[in-house]
């Protein structure tokens, strides 16, 4: 079915259009960096106020340039998010499906991202979603991998503190390089030595949890560098001292390296025949590349998502949307309730962890 998705659980306001087959035939994005950068960080109220302003003026661009002809089903993100921002996408998403009698169907965002690795930009179809998987989901919010089995994605593992983005931006600001911090310090670092400076793995005790992330307290670390170095802010940020490129690209390296270093364990535990990363941080330069060198040493087929797909974005809810509609998960456009949190609180195995979402179809 040709498919209008809708996406504002954040701080992104996206609308896409798909063909049937998961083809993105429009995907746009309208970001609010620019008002939430003076804050270093995303301001709930003024992201839900700029959704207002501009959803309405995304759908009413798709209709002039005609993409919404022959529309069959709308797609929207239901959770989770910020409250305010997400009542915005689910209200206009419903009342466009009621008032056009077409079906709806809400999507879990995380959904979104766990097919993103499976999408084409190129305006072909999307790739059949794999019976089994194991994917990377690394964004500002979240830091997990997911086992897709048996149509059902099931998180094996979680961060005990910040996400792996939420460090980016942290260690971003801190140094004065504005929001969001990952895109900055990715092109930085890579004129930097990895090996500079290195910094303490650490150490989880619950043996239930030793596949876990954290990163509080490499963020800590790092900014008290920078402090000592008296990188707080850097004088130039258009131009950072060798210290500065130096310390962005140890801390990048350690970053990808601890991301990466459950792979192993879970690559033994479940033989996934393919691993896959999604989210934000998986438009991480090094994290692209690492992930592709472990394909080639192990032999496993490595998929990541095309850049534009990383970052929140509606095609890749409309993807998701699709696969539920082929299942007949089917929403109530009177009775859509937007929730803001994960419901998922801990580390699990499959079968035994809370089940995140709907099964998914496999095509
Ligand atoms: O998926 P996303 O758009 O939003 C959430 O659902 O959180 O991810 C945004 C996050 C931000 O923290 C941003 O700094 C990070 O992804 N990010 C990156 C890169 N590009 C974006 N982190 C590291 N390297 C990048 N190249
Ligand atoms: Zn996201």
């Amino acid at each position: 079915m040709k498919t209008l998705a809708i996406e504002t659980s954040c701080d992104e306001t996206s609308v896409a259009v798909l063909g049937p087959q998961g083809e993105v035939l429009v995907n746009w994005v309208s970001s609010q960096v620019a008002v939430h950068a003076p804050y270093l960080g995303v301001v709930p109220e003024l992201a839900a106020r700029h959704h207002v302003e501009v959803l309405p003026r995304l759908l009413r661009g798709l209709e002039r340039e005609g993409y919404l002809q022959g529309v069959e089903l709308v797609v929207v993100t239901q959770g989770p998010g910020l409250i305010g921002s997400l009542l915005v996408g689910t209200t206009l998403a419903a009342a466009f499906a009621y008032a056009r009698k077409l079906p709806l169907v809400t999507v879990d965002h995380l959904e979104g991202h766990l097919v993103s690795p499976f999408m084409n930009l190129t305006g072909e179809p999307a790739d059949p979603i794999p019976e089994r998987a194991l994917t990377l989901v690394v964004s500002g919010g979240h830091s997990s991998y997911f086992l897709f089995a048996q149509g059902k994605g099931v998180p094996l593992n979680r961060t005990r503190d910040d996400a792996a983005g939420e460090v980016f931006d942290k260690v971003a600001a801190a140094l004065g390089l504005g929001y969001p911090g990952g895109p900055v310090v990715d092109r930085w670092a890579e004129l930097g030595d990895p090996d500079a400076f290195s910094f303490a793995p650490p150490r989880i005790k619950d043996p239930l949890g030793e596949l876990d992330f954290s990163f509080s307290g490499l963020k800590t670390a790092v900014i008290r560098q920078a402090q000592q170095l008296g990188l707080t802010p850097l004088p130039d940020p258009t131009a950072p001292p060798q210290a500065a490129l130096d310390l962005l690209a140890s801390f990048r390296a350690t970053v990808v390296r601890w991301l990466l270093a459950p792979l192993g364990t879970l690559h033994q535990r479940y033989h996934p025949p393919v691993v896959a990363a999604a989210g934000g941080v998986a438009a991480n330069r090094l994290l692209r590349q690492e992930l592709q060198r472990w394909g080639a040493a192990t032999g496993v087929p490595v998929r990541v998502p095309p850049l534009a797909l990383t970052t929140d974005n509606a095609a890749m809810i409309g993807r998701a949307g699709q696969l539920r509609a082929q299942v007949g998960a089917f929403a109530d456009p009177l009775n859509v309730e937007p929730y803001p949190r994960v419901s998922w609180k801990g580390s699990g195995e499959p079968g035994t962890g809370k089940r995140l979402f709907p099964p998914l179809a496999t095509p």
